[in-house]
């Protein structure tokens, strides 16, 4: 299925085992203020992680310009008017890693511990499988727990880890643990016999 049938259904309301209620969607061009005002609010380590420099409101304009959602999907979670989550679903489109895809996910501080992250990366999470991938993956650096064991929740299993392989923003090494979630279904399993 093309990515914009699996996108029919959005903007979508999401309410989380937490309590919140929040709409679901795909990011806009016109999101660029509200998204670069999502990642200022994103604590100064944790920024040290992001592989891009998110706190200037140029790059993050950028990208809103040229959003390409069968390539990069971020899905965001809004609370009125305020971006407060994001997942987005990174592909391959061509190549031996056609079938995989990679999510990355960020909650607002303000709003962690609601079950927010679960719900994007649950809905990403379908969207890929609706997509056709049949393989999920994420990357962590070895000490982001909570999102190592929120993707657990979700099945992912650990695939690997390397040992003080990867460096952050301040060249300080960490561990670099891979993912993975297998998309495809018990029937398609058992159509494959
Ligand atoms: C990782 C991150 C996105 C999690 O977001 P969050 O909204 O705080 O997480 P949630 O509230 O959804 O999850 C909290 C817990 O409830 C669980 N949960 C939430 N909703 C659930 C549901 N509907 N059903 C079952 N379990 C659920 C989660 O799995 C998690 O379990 P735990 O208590 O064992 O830790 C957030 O901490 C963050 O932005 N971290 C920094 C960035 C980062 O590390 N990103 C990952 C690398 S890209």
């Amino acid at each position: 299925m093309a990515i914009e049938t699996a996108l029919e259904r959005f903007p979508k309301k999401i309410t989380t085992n937490g309590g919140l209620t929040a709409t679901c969607r795909p990011l806009k061009p016109g999101d660029h203020a509200a998204f670069h005002e999502f990642f200022t609010a994103l604590p100064a380590e944790e920024l040290l992680h992001i592989k891009h420099r998110v706190t200037d409101h140029d790059v993050v304009k950028q990208w809103c310009e040229h959003i390409d959602l069968g390539h990069n999907l971020p899905l965001v979670a809004l609370d009125g008017a305020k971006i407060v989550g994001v997942c987005t679903l990174h592909q391959n489109l061509g190549g031996w890693k056609r079938h995989i895809g990679r999510i990355s996910s960020h909650a607002h501080p303000q709003y962690r511990g609601k079950g927010l992250g679960y719900k994007l990366v649950e809905q990403v999470i379908d969207i890929a499988r609706q997509c056709g991938l049949q393989r999920l993956e994420a990357e962590f650096m070895g000490h982001q727990t909570q999102a190592m064991k929120l993707c657990a929740h979700l099945g992912f299993a650990e695939l690997y880890r390397l040992e003080d392989y990867v460096k952050d923003m301040q060249a300080i090494e960490h561990d670099y643990v891979v993912m993975g979630l297998e998309l495809i279904t018990d029937e398609e399993y058992a159509g494959m016999g």
